[in-house]
Protein backbone atom coordinates (compact mmCIF):
# COMPACT_ATOMS: atom_id res chain seq x y z
CA UNK A 1 0.00 0.00 0.00
CA UNK A 2 1.68 3.26 -1.12
CA UNK A 3 0.84 7.21 -0.22
CA UNK A 4 1.68 9.40 -2.89
CA UNK A 5 1.07 13.49 -2.33
CA UNK A 6 -0.24 15.33 -5.76
CA UNK A 7 1.32 18.63 -5.44
CA UNK A 8 4.63 20.72 -6.25
CA UNK A 9 3.95 22.73 -2.95
CA UNK A 10 7.60 22.38 -1.31
CA UNK A 11 6.30 23.29 2.32
CA UNK A 12 3.03 20.97 1.60
CA UNK A 13 5.71 18.17 0.41
CA UNK A 14 7.89 18.72 3.62
CA UNK A 15 5.26 18.55 5.81
CA UNK A 16 3.42 15.40 4.64
CA UNK A 17 6.80 13.33 4.46
CA UNK A 18 7.40 14.50 7.94
CA UNK A 19 4.57 13.93 9.04
CA UNK A 20 3.09 10.39 6.92
CA UNK A 21 4.87 7.49 5.55
CA UNK A 22 4.47 9.24 2.07
CA UNK A 23 6.37 7.24 -0.75
CA UNK A 24 6.56 9.62 -4.18
CA UNK A 25 5.14 13.15 -5.42
CA UNK A 26 3.09 13.52 -8.49
CA UNK A 27 1.63 16.40 -10.86
CA UNK A 28 0.72 17.66 -13.82
CA UNK A 29 1.29 21.40 -15.41
CA UNK A 30 -1.82 22.18 -13.58
CA UNK A 31 -0.69 21.18 -10.33
CA UNK A 32 2.31 23.10 -11.21
CA UNK A 33 0.50 26.10 -12.23
CA UNK A 34 -1.19 26.21 -8.80
CA UNK A 35 2.35 27.04 -7.25
CA UNK A 36 4.23 28.90 -10.80
CA UNK A 37 7.64 27.95 -10.07
CA UNK A 38 9.61 30.29 -12.18
CA UNK A 39 12.43 27.42 -12.87
CA UNK A 40 10.44 24.23 -13.19
CA UNK A 41 13.43 22.20 -13.51
CA UNK A 42 14.99 24.07 -10.73
CA UNK A 43 11.45 23.32 -8.40
CA UNK A 44 11.58 19.53 -9.37
CA UNK A 45 15.05 19.23 -8.47
CA UNK A 46 14.38 20.85 -4.94
CA UNK A 47 11.39 18.44 -4.35
CA UNK A 48 14.16 15.64 -5.20
CA UNK A 49 16.37 17.17 -2.43
CA UNK A 50 13.20 16.78 -0.23
CA UNK A 51 12.34 13.24 -0.54
CA UNK A 52 15.66 11.62 -1.59
CA UNK A 53 16.29 9.00 -4.28
CA UNK A 54 14.00 6.32 -1.77
CA UNK A 55 10.85 8.35 -2.75
CA UNK A 56 9.10 8.39 -6.48
CA UNK A 57 9.10 11.36 -8.26
CA UNK A 58 6.64 11.21 -11.05
CA UNK A 59 6.85 13.96 -13.58
CA UNK A 60 4.56 14.57 -16.46
CA UNK A 61 5.18 15.59 -20.54
CA UNK A 62 2.88 18.26 -21.88
CA UNK A 63 2.91 17.89 -25.99
CA UNK A 64 0.37 16.03 -27.87
CA UNK A 65 2.77 14.54 -30.23
CA UNK A 66 4.63 11.01 -29.89
CA UNK A 67 8.00 12.33 -30.92
CA UNK A 68 7.86 15.39 -28.69
CA UNK A 69 6.71 13.80 -25.30
CA UNK A 70 9.76 11.58 -25.97
CA UNK A 71 11.87 14.12 -26.10
CA UNK A 72 10.40 16.15 -23.09
CA UNK A 73 10.92 12.84 -21.39
CA UNK A 74 14.30 12.72 -21.73
CA UNK A 75 14.78 16.66 -21.13
CA UNK A 76 13.35 15.84 -17.81
CA UNK A 77 15.90 12.68 -16.92
CA UNK A 78 18.44 14.44 -18.11
CA UNK A 79 17.47 17.43 -15.97
CA UNK A 80 16.06 16.16 -12.43
CA UNK A 81 17.49 12.80 -13.31
CA UNK A 82 17.32 9.03 -14.50
CA UNK A 83 15.03 7.84 -12.10
CA UNK A 84 11.97 9.95 -12.36
CA UNK A 85 9.23 8.53 -13.86
CA UNK A 86 7.84 9.86 -16.62
CA UNK A 87 3.80 10.57 -16.56
CA UNK A 88 2.20 10.18 -20.22
CA UNK A 89 -1.71 10.11 -21.13
CA UNK A 90 -3.03 7.09 -22.30
CA UNK A 91 -4.08 8.82 -25.42
CA UNK A 92 -2.98 7.19 -29.18
CA UNK A 93 -0.01 9.11 -29.39
CA UNK A 94 0.46 9.08 -25.48
CA UNK A 95 1.01 4.96 -26.27
CA UNK A 96 3.44 5.36 -29.10
CA UNK A 97 5.76 7.19 -26.85
CA UNK A 98 5.03 4.62 -23.65
CA UNK A 99 6.16 1.61 -26.02
CA UNK A 100 9.11 3.89 -26.91
CA UNK A 101 10.15 4.78 -23.75
CA UNK A 102 9.64 1.18 -22.27
CA UNK A 103 11.81 -0.17 -24.94
CA UNK A 104 14.27 2.41 -24.02
CA UNK A 105 14.12 1.05 -19.73
CA UNK A 106 12.75 4.52 -18.51
CA UNK A 107 10.18 3.83 -16.11
CA UNK A 108 6.71 5.24 -17.02
CA UNK A 109 3.51 6.23 -14.73
CA UNK A 110 0.61 5.99 -17.60
CA UNK A 111 -2.20 8.76 -16.80
CA UNK A 112 -5.23 10.35 -17.27
CA UNK A 113 -7.08 7.03 -17.72
CA UNK A 114 -10.65 7.08 -18.06
CA UNK A 115 -11.29 3.50 -19.08
CA UNK A 116 -10.49 0.37 -18.57
CA UNK A 117 -9.51 -0.38 -22.01
CA UNK A 118 -7.16 2.37 -21.96
CA UNK A 119 -5.51 0.75 -18.63
CA UNK A 120 -5.22 -2.72 -20.48
CA UNK A 121 -3.69 -0.77 -23.40
CA UNK A 122 -1.12 0.64 -20.91
CA UNK A 123 -1.06 -2.63 -18.92
CA UNK A 124 0.16 -4.46 -22.10
CA UNK A 125 2.81 -2.35 -22.76
CA UNK A 126 4.48 -2.99 -19.28
CA UNK A 127 4.00 0.66 -17.65
CA UNK A 128 5.41 0.68 -14.13
CA UNK A 129 2.04 2.30 -12.75
CA UNK A 130 -1.64 3.19 -14.24
CA UNK A 131 -3.44 6.50 -12.74
CA UNK A 132 -7.04 5.99 -13.00
CA UNK A 133 -8.73 8.85 -12.47
CA UNK A 134 -11.40 8.40 -9.64
CA UNK A 135 -13.24 11.51 -9.38
CA UNK A 136 -13.38 12.28 -12.59
CA UNK A 137 -14.77 8.85 -13.96
CA UNK A 138 -17.31 8.98 -11.34
CA UNK A 139 -18.09 12.98 -12.14
CA UNK A 140 -18.84 11.34 -15.89
CA UNK A 141 -21.41 9.03 -14.04
CA UNK A 142 -19.38 5.64 -14.59
CA UNK A 143 -18.30 3.74 -11.59
CA UNK A 144 -13.81 4.24 -10.88
CA UNK A 145 -14.03 1.21 -8.42
CA UNK A 146 -15.06 -1.11 -11.72
CA UNK A 147 -12.51 -0.38 -13.29
CA UNK A 148 -9.70 -0.40 -10.73
CA UNK A 149 -11.02 -4.15 -9.30
CA UNK A 150 -11.06 -5.49 -12.59
CA UNK A 151 -7.95 -3.99 -13.50
CA UNK A 152 -6.22 -5.18 -10.13
CA UNK A 153 -7.67 -8.86 -11.08
CA UNK A 154 -6.42 -8.81 -14.23
CA UNK A 155 -2.65 -7.52 -12.77
CA UNK A 156 -2.82 -10.52 -10.38
CA UNK A 157 -4.05 -13.21 -12.80
CA UNK A 158 -1.55 -12.33 -15.35
CA UNK A 159 1.28 -11.64 -13.11
CA UNK A 160 1.89 -7.86 -13.88
CA UNK A 161 4.47 -5.80 -11.96
CA UNK A 162 2.44 -2.64 -12.86
CA UNK A 163 0.91 -0.82 -10.09
CA UNK A 164 -2.28 0.79 -9.72
CA UNK A 165 -2.25 4.46 -8.41
CA UNK A 166 -5.81 5.95 -8.11
CA UNK A 167 -5.80 9.38 -8.61
CA UNK A 168 -7.75 12.73 -9.00
CA UNK A 169 -9.55 12.42 -5.79
CA UNK A 170 -11.76 15.21 -3.36
CA UNK A 171 -11.80 12.82 -0.54
CA UNK A 172 -10.99 10.58 1.77
CA UNK A 173 -13.88 8.11 1.28
CA UNK A 174 -12.58 7.97 -2.71
CA UNK A 175 -9.10 7.45 -1.26
CA UNK A 176 -10.47 4.25 0.81
CA UNK A 177 -12.61 2.41 -1.65
CA UNK A 178 -9.75 2.67 -4.30
CA UNK A 179 -7.40 0.82 -1.47
CA UNK A 180 -10.18 -1.46 -0.83
CA UNK A 181 -10.78 -2.07 -4.38
CA UNK A 182 -7.23 -3.29 -5.53
CA UNK A 183 -5.31 0.01 -5.59
CA UNK A 184 -1.95 -0.39 -4.82
CA UNK A 185 -0.84 2.62 -4.30
CA UNK A 186 -2.77 6.49 -4.48
CA UNK A 187 -1.55 9.80 -5.60
CA UNK A 188 -4.55 12.45 -3.49
CA UNK A 189 -3.48 16.53 -2.39
CA UNK A 190 -2.24 16.69 0.87
CA UNK A 191 -5.41 18.72 1.82
CA UNK A 192 -7.23 15.54 0.77
CA UNK A 193 -5.02 13.18 3.30
CA UNK A 194 -4.72 15.05 6.09
CA UNK A 195 -8.82 14.81 6.29
CA UNK A 196 -8.26 11.54 8.03
CA UNK A 197 -7.07 13.17 10.95
CA UNK A 198 -9.63 15.59 10.97
CA UNK A 199 -12.12 13.32 13.42
CA UNK A 200 -12.32 15.60 16.19
CA UNK A 201 -12.95 12.00 18.36
CA UNK A 202 -9.22 11.69 17.77
CA UNK A 203 -8.44 15.25 19.46
CA UNK A 204 -10.90 14.65 22.42
CA UNK A 205 -9.58 11.42 23.01
CA UNK A 206 -6.05 12.72 23.16
CA UNK A 207 -7.47 15.28 25.67
CA UNK A 208 -8.76 13.21 28.10
CA UNK A 209 -5.95 11.27 28.12
CA UNK A 210 -3.48 13.94 28.77
CA UNK A 211 -6.18 15.21 31.37
CA UNK A 212 -6.39 11.59 33.08
CA UNK A 213 -2.33 12.07 33.48
CA UNK A 214 -2.27 15.04 34.87
CA UNK A 215 -5.35 14.42 37.56
CA UNK A 216 -3.16 11.34 38.96
CA UNK A 217 0.50 12.82 39.04
CA UNK A 218 0.04 16.52 39.16
CA UNK A 219 0.56 19.19 36.24
CA UNK A 220 4.45 19.07 36.38
CA UNK A 221 5.07 15.36 36.17
CA UNK A 222 5.24 14.34 32.93
CA UNK A 223 7.08 10.91 31.43
CA UNK A 224 9.66 12.45 30.50
C1 LIG B 1 -2.54 12.63 -11.00
O1 LIG B 1 -1.40 12.94 -10.92
C2 LIG B 1 -3.60 13.38 -11.71
O2 LIG B 1 -3.02 14.20 -12.67
C3 LIG B 1 -4.43 14.18 -10.76
O3 LIG B 1 -4.71 13.42 -9.61
C4 LIG B 1 -5.73 14.69 -11.39
O4 LIG B 1 -6.48 15.31 -10.37
P1 LIG B 1 -7.77 16.23 -10.67
O5 LIG B 1 -8.81 15.36 -11.27
O6 LIG B 1 -8.16 16.75 -9.33
O7 LIG B 1 -7.33 17.30 -11.61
Amino acid sequence: MEFIVDTVNLEEIKDAVDHMPIVGVTSNPSIVKQTNPENFFEHMRKIREIIGMERSLHVQVISKNSDEMVAEAHRILKEIDDQVYIKVPVSYEGMKAIKTLKAEGVKVTATAVYDLMQAYMALAANVDYIAPYVNRIGNLGADPMDLISNLSDRIAVDGYNTKIVAASFKGVQQVRDSFNFGAHAITAPVAVLKQIFANPNIEKAVDDFNKDWYAMYGENVGIC
